[in-house]
């Protein structure tokens, strides 16, 4: 098949062309012409006005798109495609034909995408009275493509794994995402076509908005709690590590080479908090009221970031003047809290103070506007006793006072993560440091479950890099170590792993460990070896401790034996906790009877579970992460080769198959790799392949990072290949070596080598040029 992608410039590789977002132009006569056998679909935006014959075996098809669009919207598709078709009627009763195009083989896999597609139209209009505006609604998904899916007026173009989907192949969190991005694209009907950018600085414009309505979508149709530690999650363990290299920008930036080095998690996930800001200090409605008027005052046109914060004040009546400091500063500000109760007085006081490191080109920086909630509890019972409450910091320090308390209160601050910060740990005045027992206190009793998740998290996080200075001191960890839980961290630890009551998708995230990208900025010199081997040393403890009561859970929440298979929110917890229990178990000393037990565990459902996806790559991972001399050597040889074997060459699940290795948990990772890139079904060409052992090896800390810089060589070797197939993947991959003044000098060194090797190449891409110089300025 054809097709094209054209954002963010790539229209200008068509024709010549005003190739800018402000240029919009009716593109009403798009004539394709192909071979009728070969290529009997043919796609272009708008509504199809003509088709037919033209002789000699070739046919044609005319398009017509209403609306004025830039030229980065414009889309083409010829191919020899199946599809599934749907229908919607929107509130003002336009009936709207849907279709999913796949290769035909596939075409059985789009129902997914289909239903997605329909609950987004349904919720854009609920939320935010938002409605479809042409009658024809199109999703191509393609094999080849570099990013998830683009906005094309009309003609939506799909990364095929996002888009298809059946028990057998999609994992639970495939169903959720592919929904979150078929959602996202059909948001940017609105939030970037109808209203889209003056020019690409403007870029998270539409790409924070269209984020923040994207898990607003998952909020309201799932649950919230769960998708806020999702995403707050992914903005801490991807976008504060951009912030803290030397790639570090604005969520509006100032200068770029290649434009396409700029579709960052900063733009898009620190964007979409950006924008979550202003639903916080205006409130639901307000916010509701003020996007109204962003689309009633701009659409048609192509705007800035500066109109939308406008339509927000305006429409509010509200001044965020100085709120626009989140658009012009880079950096990860710091937050920390001092709080003082005055019993005579019944009240208590809580100062706040923000600082922002220095960043690329700017040194200094100026407070920010940043909304903290705060809710209060009784310091006794954990009752709550101040809902929550917005306080709004514009300084670089101030006192807010709460008064009419009787008794001693425990805060919860930033809840729900209400500003991309980091929040230093509470000093409570007259007391010492927030200790592992009132983190252990608000991890029990916080009325706020995004903040019971942090401070369980807190405790974790405390316990595993103190570990990893241990281990450091003394010069390394011994193999199977095993640590001395503290007793309040294996409380809270237990009480999660018993209540029945909480929800299991936040069990499972509470059980779990933060990861090793959150933990790892924690440390003023990044320890590669010690800190991978303190989060395992803590994860085998805490199976050790619960052993027993790991495996009544593992147990007690087997699939209902019949039960037909289902994707919705119950059956995707149960399995995610299911599987994190057997996570701990297979972390087991691998000769121990239990960690025996836990591989024939592991290797019982891998086989029980040809239906299900989550099931089966959940225990496929606890084998593969098996070393060769472990007794579970034979398990594991066996499981790599039945997975693939099963795959039937099912391209998203021999992906699963590749990435599943290219990041397990085994000492020579490197040398697997290698072998992998060998295999017959890799391929430097296909960016999901090339992503799924590549770019995952890249992101183990452990074996990327291993002494020696073996890995490193192999990685600039490999950029360099790819930089000649497809420079916008090579650059991502050159991003690896960014932390590079994180690590210590000798790593670091090794790292610059590399970055600088790369960037004399002749011939070398823009694109990675970019990332090469910026990385080394
Ligand atoms: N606008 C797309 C989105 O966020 C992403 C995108 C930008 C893209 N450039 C691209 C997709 C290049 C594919 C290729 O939805
Ligand atoms: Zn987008």
């Amino acid at each position: 098949m054809f097709c094209t992608q054209c954002e963010a410039e790539g229209f200008r590789r068509i024709t010549y062309y005003y190739d800018r977002p402000d240029v919009m132009a009716t593109f009403s006569r798009v004539r394709l012409e192909a071979g009728k056998e070969s290529y009997p679909v043919l796609l272009s935006n708008g509504n199809k006005l003509e088709h037919g014959d033209c002789g000699g075996g070739r046919h044609f098809a005319v398009w017509e798109d209403p609306y004025p669009k830039p030229s980065y919207l414009f889309a083409l598709v010829a191919g020899d495609l199946g599809k599934v078709s749907g229908t919607f009627q929107t509130a003002s009763g336009r009936q709207v034909e849907l279709n999913v195009y796949s290769e035909k083989e596939n075409v059985d896999q789009c129902d997914h995408a289909l239903a997605s597609l329909i609950k987004s139209m349904q919720w854009d209009e609920e939320r935010f009275g938002l409605e479809y505006d042409l009658s024809l609604y199109n999703i191509v998904a393609v094999n080849d493509f570099n990013m998830g899916a683009m906005e094309n007026k009309g003609l939506n173009i799909f990364n095929t794994a996002l888009t298809l989907a059946k028990p057998s192949t999609a994992t639970d969190d495939n169903y959720e995402r592919i929904e979150s991005v078929i959602g996202h694209e059909y948001f940017h009907n609105w939030s970037g076509n109808r209203v889209t950018c003056r020019d690409w600085f403007q870029l998270t414009l539409k790409e924070g908005l269209t984020v923040f309505r994207d898990q607003e979508f998952s909020s309201d149709v799932g649950s919230r709690p769960v998708v806020r530690i999702e995403n707050v999650k992914s903005v801490r363990g991807r976008q504060f590590i951009e912030d803290a290299g030397p790639m570090s920008h604005p969520i509006r930036p100032e200068s770029y080479i290649a434009m396409d080095n700029f579709y960052t998690s900063t733009v898009y996930e620190k964007g979409a908090e950006v924008i979550r800001m202003y639903m916080t200090l205006v409130g639901k409605d307000g916010f509701r009221r003020g996007l109204t008027e962003y689309f009633k005052r701009h659409d048609g046109a192509a705007v800035t970031c500066d109109d939308f914060r406008a339509a927000m004040a305006d429409a509010n009546g509200v001044d965020l003047a100085q709120f626009e400091r989140w658009y012009t500063q880079a950096g990860t500000p710091v937050l920390t809290a001092a709080g003082a109760y005055d019993a005579a007085a019944g009240v208590y006081s809580l100062t706040l103070s923000q600082a922002c490191p220095p960043t690329p080109g700017q040194a200094a920086k100026e407070p920010f506007h940043i909304p903290v909630v705060v809710g209060l509890l009784d310091a006794e019972s954990g009752a709550e006793v101040v809902a929550s409450r917005t306080l709004e910091l514009r300084e670089a320090s101030q006192t807010f006072t709460f008064d009419g308390l009787p008794a001693p209160v425990v805060p919860s601050i930033l809840r729900g993560f209400s500003a991309p910060v980091k929040l230093a740990p509470v000093k409570l005045v007259h007391e010492p440091a927030l200790t592992d027992d009132t983190l252990a206190f608000l991890a029990a009793h916080d009325t706020d479950a995004f903040n019971r998740w942090e401070a369980g998290q807190a405790l974790g996080a405390k316990l595993v890099l103190d570990t990893a200075s241990a281990f450091a001191a003394a010069g390394g960890a011994k193999p199977d170590a095993a640590v001395e839980l503290p007793a309040p961290f294996l409380a809270a630890f237990r009480s999660t792993l018993s209540d029945a009551s909480l929800d299991p998708s936040l069990r499972a995230y509470a059980l779990v460990l933060p990861p090793l990208s959150e933990l790892s900025q924690a440390m003023a010199v990044i320890d590669p070896t010690n800190l991978p081997a303190a989060r395992r040393a803590v994860r085998r403890s805490l199976a050790l401790a619960c052993e027993q009561e790991l495996v009544a859970l593992y147990d007690s929440l087997a699939p209902p034996p019949g039960a037909p298979f289902s994707v919705d929110g119950a059956e995707i917890g149960r399995r995610r906790l299911r599987n994190c229990a057997l996570g701990y178990l297979c972390s087991l000393p691998d000769g121990s009877p239990g960690g025996r037990d836990a591989v024939a565990r592991a290797k019982a459902q891998f086989d029980a579970s040809a239906g299900c996806m989550t099931d089966r790559l959940a225990a496929f991972s606890c084998l593969v992460g098996k070393p060769d001399d472990s007794p579970a050597a034979a398990e594991r040889a066996a499981a790599v080769a039945a997975f693939h074997e099963a795959a039937g060459g099912d391209a998203l699940v021999v992906n699963k198959w590749f990435m599943t290795q290219a990041t397990a948990d085994r000492a020579g990772l490197l040398d697997d790799v290698k072998a992998l890139v060998q295999h017959p079904d890799f391929s430097w060409t296909n960016p999901n392949r090339l992503r799924s052992v590549v770019s995952a090896f890249a992101s183990s800390m452990e074996h990327f990072h291993a002494p020696g810089g073996a890995a490193y060589a192999w990685l600039g070797d490999a950029i360099e290949k790819v930089d000649k197939i497809n420079p916008q993947v090579a650059s991502r991959l050159a991003g690896a070596f960014a932390l590079h003044k994180r690590y210590d000098a000798e790593r670091g060194e090794l790292m610059r080598a590399q970055l600088s090797r790369i960037k004399a190449l002749p011939g070398l891409s823009k694109d990675t040029f970019e990332v090469c110089a910026r990385s080394l300025a």
